[in-house]
Formats: C-alpha cells, sequence, structure tokens
C-alpha cells in the first residue's frame, strides 16, 4: 500500500455560535489557509505490527493500543475500522501535524479528525463519502466537546461555506459576492466545552431570558444568510456587532475579546464579533478588501497574537 496524505481546513463560525447547541441556525466558512495533515504510511518492519502515532505538536508518539480509552485520536481509528468492518490492525503510522492553534476556535480538533479519517479510509482502498465523515468525526468531537452541535465537523468535511442547524442536513451556502474577513486570535486558549458548559448552567437559572438570547441570534443568523445569498455582504457588519452584543450578555466574551473587537472597529472595520466558544480565542472583523492589511495590523498592536486574512467566496474552498 502507499503513503496516503489528506488535509483539511480551519473553520471559523460567522454567526450563531453557542445558540446552534440549542437549534438555532449558525454560519461557518472554512478557513483553508490554516490545516491539519494527516499522512498514513504503510509500515515494512516486521518486527513493528499495528498502528503506531505520531503527532508531534502535541509531543504524542505512541502505540494505538497504548493510548487511554476515550482517547479522541484513538476514537477516530478505531470508530473508522469498525465502520469499514476492519478487525485487524493494518501495520502503519499515522503522522498528524497542524497548523490550527488548539483551542481558539478554528476547529483543530474537527480538522485533525476530518484529515485523519480521510487518511486512513483513502490508505485501507475505502475512502468514505462526505456524509458518513462528518458522521464519524461528530462522534469524537464529542470526546473534545461533550454536546457539539455538528457545525465544525460539517463546515470542516465539506470545506464550504455551510448554514447549519442541529439534526438537519447541512445545507451549503452560495456566496453571491466575496467579502473578506480578518482574523485576530487572543493567543488565550479557551475549550469549547468549559463555555458550552457554562452557558448550559446559565441557562438553567435563567430559562426565559437564555431563551430569547438565542433566538435572537437565530434570527441574527438567518438575515445575515439572506445578505450572503442576495449579494449584499456590507449588510454582514452591523448584524456581527449585533450578535457580539448577545455573546457578551451570554457571557462569553472576555476583555481580551472585546478590546480586540473595539480595536477592529476603530481601524475602520464594518463590523466585529468574536467566534467560536469565546472567552478566548478568535475574533472576527468584516473588512474592506483595501483595508485588511491595516486592521489585521491594528489588531496585532492591539495584542492579537496572530492575525489571518481570509476572503469567503464563489468558488473552491471559498475562504484563504
Ligand atoms: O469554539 P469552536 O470554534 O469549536 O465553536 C464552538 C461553537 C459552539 O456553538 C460554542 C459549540 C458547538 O458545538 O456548536
Amino acid at each position: 500500500m502507499p503513503d496516503f496524505t489528506a488535509t483539511a481546513p480551519g473553520k471559523i463560525i460567522l454567526f450563531g455560535e453557542h445558540a446552534v447547541v440549542y437549534g438555532q441556525p449558525a454560519l461557518a466558512v472554512p478557513v483553508s489557509k490554516v490545516r491539519a495533515r494527516v499522512i498514513v504510511r504503510p509500515n515494512l518492519d516486521p518486527g513493528k505490527e499495528g498502528i503506531q502515532l505520531f503527532a508531534p505538536d502535541i509531543g504524542l508518539t505512541a502505540r494505538l493500543r497504548d493510548l487511554e480509552e476515550g482517547h479522541p485520536l484513538k476514537l477516530a481509528v478505531t470508530g473508522l475500522l469498525s465502520e469499514l468492518g476492519v478487525t485487524s490492525h493494518p501495520a502503519c503510522s499515522i503522522h498528524i501535524t497542524s497548523t490550527l492553534p488548539i483551542a481558539s476556535g478554528l476547529g483543530s480538533s474537527a480538522a485533525v479528525t476530518v484529515a485523519l479519517i480521510r487518511a486512513l479510509s483513502g490508505f485501507l482502498g475505502h475512502p468514505l463519502p462526505d456524509d458518513a465523515v462528518s458522521e464519524l468525526a461528530f462522534e469524537v468531537e464529542k470526546v473534545h466537546h461533550g454536546t457539539p452541535s455538528g457545525i465544525d465537523n460539517t463546515v470542516i468535511t465539506y470545506a464550504q461555506p455551510v448554514y447549519f442547524s442541529r439534526g438537519e442536513p447541512p445545507q451549503i451556502l452560495p456566496i453571491e459576492k466575496t467579502f473578506t474577513l480578518v482574523l485576530g486570535d487572543t493567543g488565550i486558549p479557551s475549550p469549547t466545552a468549559k463555555t458550552v458548559s457554562q452557558v448550559r448552567e446559565a441557562y438553567r437559572d435563567q430559562p426565559e431570558r437564555f431563551r430569547d438570547l438565542f433566538q435572537a441570534i437565530g434570527d441574527l443568523t438567518d438575515r445575515a444568510r439572506a445578505a450572503i445569498t442576495t449579494g449584499n455582504p456590507e449588510a454582514l457588519g452591523p448584524l456581527m456587532d449585533q450578535n457580539h452584543q448577545k455573546l457578551q450578555e451570554m457571557g462569553v466574551s472576555s476583555s481580551a475579546l472585546d478590546h480586540l473587537v473595539e480595536q477592529a472597529r476603530r481601524a475602520g472595520a464594518l463590523g466585529a464579533k468574536l467566534s467560536g466558544g469565546g472567552q478566548g480565542g478568535n475574533m472576527i472583523a468584516l473588512v474592506d478588501r483595501g483595508k485588511a492589511p491595516h486592521v489585521a495590523g491594528k489588531l496585532r498592536d492591539a495584542g492579537a497574537k496572530n492575525t489571518i486574512i481570509t476572503e469567503v467566496g464563489t468558488t473552491g474552498n471559498q475562504a484563504g
């Protein structure tokens, strides 16, 4: 068997994070400038049977069978093998690298899982269709996130802008007119499971207030979808500002995120919000294309550890 390589992009949520866990729609787009890459190589050394895993970014070198039960990489591999009906582990090594920062709202866990499922299924001669890849990745996301909505595995598997509602088939979103986003990373890692469970507790304490917040965010998402599909992306700016305010009210923003959002607006962004789980990770700003380097520079001056300029466009992988 020859080597088999697969990659998967990062993603950002444009609208609807957290509310999507409670049945509201959300919009997300892939970010292909950052990627997870997995190479599966046959292991021809007769002394080394089974599956070896190498993930230098997280300092992992292990045999699959030595990883603890419930380890997400183990779950991805065993889930795939059982889906394919493969009972004996093929002699191979799996090499995982990623340019996605961990726990920062860019979907690093889902990107690694999707690339891994694609590389290993391809290596075994049984490449899976997208819906099966996404479903398997969703099972692994449960280990990372507890109660994921499924949006990360969906947008990363399809590598297209999606309009997503929990439990419904994802809708690929046609982009009528390209628009530009600047992402700013607070550099503060924030596990999604933590903010998701904080929101769950707050929802339990104040069900009515939170139902209203989720509904208001869902309405913003629907207005954003209309703006995108009718070629009016400039209208996304104020909608992003409003979505950020609702996320602040939910308690998932932070002073670092608010600061970058404010600085982006001052630098001329059309709108800005946190993206993903919040309390750390990334924010996004909608900008006129020509202003993107300026806004990115201002974000770095304001403390962003990294910035990415990405186009959400009409063809191919949509975001660069
Ligand atoms: O932090 P991220 O980018 O993985 O996004 C999480 C999005 C949430 O809506 C907060 C959770 C989910 O599963 O949809």
